[in-house]
């Protein structure tokens, strides 16, 4: 075990954890951040995406070791009210099915619009293709991003 300071969300925590426990257990179990969802554990499916120093992560595979003293943002810090574009034109356009895997969807794509403001659809594509949605909302998600784009 060893002690960490975490920046999440603007703020600074401190917990005690085994150096290579991932971030999402670390935010999950031990923060009761539970926005970030655990879908396969492997990086193969983008539920877990957090930002780290505003770049899109996944945090079943990053120790809490390497997670510290870096900026980390989970879907709660993204926006005070829930009113960050990419969230906006996801309500508008009433993107989630079942939700489980919208947190990571909304994570990777506001770190997208942040590095590429005006993506062309094979931007969206590339960099929204490791994110799975089981209930097909793909569409929809592609008509978000362009929307929060324009916005
Ligand atoms: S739970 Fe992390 S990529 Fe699937
Ligand atoms: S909305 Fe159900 S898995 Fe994506």
């Amino acid at each position: 075990m060893a002690t960490f300071t975490l920046k999440i969300n603007g703020t600074e925590r401190q917990v005690d954890v085994d150096p290579s426990t991932p971030i999402l257990w670390v935010l999950r179990d031990h923060l009761k951040l539970t926005g970030t969802k655990y879908g396969c554990g492997i990086a193969q499916c983008g539920a877990c995406t957090i930002h780290l120093n505003g770049n899109a992560v996944r945090s079943c595979q990053l120790p809490v070791s390497a997670a510290a003293d870096n900026e980390i943002t989970t879907i709660e810090g993204l926006s005070e009210n829930g009113d960050h574009p990419v969230q906006q034109a996801w309500l508008e356009l009433d993107v989630p099915q079942c939700g489980y895997c919208q947190a990571g969807q909304i994570m990777n794509a506001a770190a997208l619009l942040e590095r590429n403001p005006s993506p062309s659809d094979e931007d969206i594509e590339s960099a929204m293709n490791g994110n799975i949605c089981r209930c097909g909302t793909y569409i929809r998600i592609k008509k978000a991003i362009k929307k929060a784009a324009n916005a």
